[in-house]
């Protein structure tokens, strides 16, 4: 199979910022104890604008930076758990709003946090059944519109967003090598869905997934690294699902990875679900921490249970075809 590479990376978020103190006056926390357990400080939730619309333009933004056509782009896959509307899906709404040909094969993928990972991987394989080389994966959510206010240990960690990453694929290009998991468990993390005639509303056991995270991510870390033949020293950047400071710092000292290998933007974002990793690549490539030539390790972990990790490159820039 032919290997994809990161062409491109775009991101959009909402303008409306709700802080630690916006959140302890509309019930009992504080941002002393929102900022200790958790490192977040602030989240963008979505007042006036859509999903669909914060897809569009951080789909606008990686086909630019990508230097991609709409009309060169063969599978468009979004990964979100939070779609404005379930039909038409958040691909199908980006394929009429940027022109994407009929023929590329659109659609929405629900693999709650670990979503950008999944539409990564299923990228790759499809893209090599397309007859067209460019790819486009969006991790987007609006959690804003499935928090249960009354509960102050959930209410407090999501945000929105939307990110994109156009894909390359070519031939003789290494496989990004993903490994992936899931364990069906509706007691941990759980959202209700519309034939269930509940209202769906994020519920989670934050003490158990906190385990679960920190037993997984090892676990997918070791196992991609050595599907891939390397060792950690030869990662350029680690790009972890920002759920938890905590849980990050946990992993990054037990695999003693350097301040400059790795980053956090929950701090401004929360967690964001299937956006949280590719808005932080978008962040990363914008500002030139990583770009062409860098070798990313991703890991993510989340409702489902799912969990994955890949190690993706990004293209060395330039049009060869
Ligand atoms: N403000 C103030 N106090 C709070 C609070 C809040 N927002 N939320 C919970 N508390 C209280 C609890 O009521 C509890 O009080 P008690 O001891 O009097 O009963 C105490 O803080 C500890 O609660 P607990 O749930 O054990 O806290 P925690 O240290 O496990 O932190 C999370 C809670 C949710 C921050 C943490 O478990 C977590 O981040 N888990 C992982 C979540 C995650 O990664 N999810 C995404 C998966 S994709």
């Amino acid at each position: 199979m032919n290997g994809i590479k990161l062409r491109g990376t775009g991101s959009c978020v909402p303008r409306h910022v709700v802080t630690n103190e916006d959140l302890s006056r509309r019930m009992e926390t504080s941002d002393a104890w929102i900022t200790s357990r958790t490192g977040i400080r602030r989240r963008h939730h979505c007042g006036d604008e859509s999903a669909a619309e914060l897809c569009v333009q951080a789909a606008r933004a990686a086909l630019s930076r990508a230097g991609v056509a709409p009309e060169e782009i063969g599978v468009c896959i979004v990964a979100t758990v939070t779609p404005e509307d379930l039909v038409p899906s958040a691909a199908c709404t980006l394929q009429q709003a940027l022109g994407l040909p009929e023929d590329t094969l659109c659609f929405d993928l629900n693999a709650a946090c670990t979503g950008f990972l999944f539409a990564l991987h299923t990228m790759e394989c499809l893209l090599n059944a397309s007859p067209r080389k460019f790819g486009l994966v969006l991790g987007a959510e609006a959690l804003s519109r499935i928090i249960n206010w009354e509960d102050r240990s959930t209410a407090i960690l999501f945000g929105d967003g939307a990110a994109a990453a156009v894909v390359e694929c070519r031939e003789g290009w290494p496989s990004i090598g993903a490994v992936y998991g899931c364990r069906g468990d509706r007691t941990l993390l759980h959202v209700a869905g519309p034939g269930s005639g509940k209202r769906s509303l994020i519920s989670m056991e934050g003490t158990q997934v906190f385990k679960f995270a920190v037993e997984t991510i090892p676990r997918c870390m070791d196992a991609v690294l050595t599907r891939h033949g390397l060792g950690a020293d030869d990662v350029d950047f680690f790009v972890f699902h920002q759920a938890n400071a905590r849980i990050i710092d946990l992993v990054v000292r037990k695999y003693a990875i350097p301040p400059e290998k790795y980053a956090k933007n929950l701090e401004e974002f929360g967690n964001t679900s299937a956006a949280s990793i590719p808005l932080l690549l978008a962040q990363l490539e914008a500002e030139g921490t990583i770009g062409p030539g860098s070798r990313v390790l991703l890991v993510g972990f989340g409702g489902g249970l799912t969990w994955g990790a890949a190690i993706v490159e990004f293209t060395q820039g330039g049009r060869n075809d």
